[in-house]
């Protein structure tokens, strides 16, 4: 695992919000759960959904498309335990937010 630049924190979503980074031409999806920032891969594992341009609900990021919910901390789907996507483990540097990539 490398550490790499994902944003500055004033970049970062606000509370309750998703947004988009592309790093390293993965593209994630960061979310902003209570004040606590997570990331995922940004593509659905069902039909390639853009995550981001989802909702965040309860620990969850639920895909615009068919409203799958993938868990912040897990990766796993709801409803289809063979389903997740990638989590991303972040670290907070001064005024940086770093993203742990393999
Ligand atoms: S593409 Fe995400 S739930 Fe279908």
């Amino acid at each position: 695992m490398r550490l790499v630049h994902l944003c500055r924190l004033d970049e970062a979503p606000a509370p309750g919000e998703l947004r988009e980074f592309t790093v390293e031409g993965r593209q994630l999806c960061v979310a902003n759960d209570g004040g606590r920032l997570a990331a995922v891969d940004n593509i659905c594992p069902h039909r390639q959904g853009p995550l981001a341009e989802g909702q965040l609900e309860a620990g969850r990021v639920l895909c615009p498309w068919h409203a799958w919910a993938f868990d912040l901390v897990d990766g796993v789907a709801e409803h289809n335990s063979a389903a997740s996507v990638e989590v991303f483990p972040l670290e907070i540097e001064d005024t940086d937010v770093l993203v742990k990539l393999a």
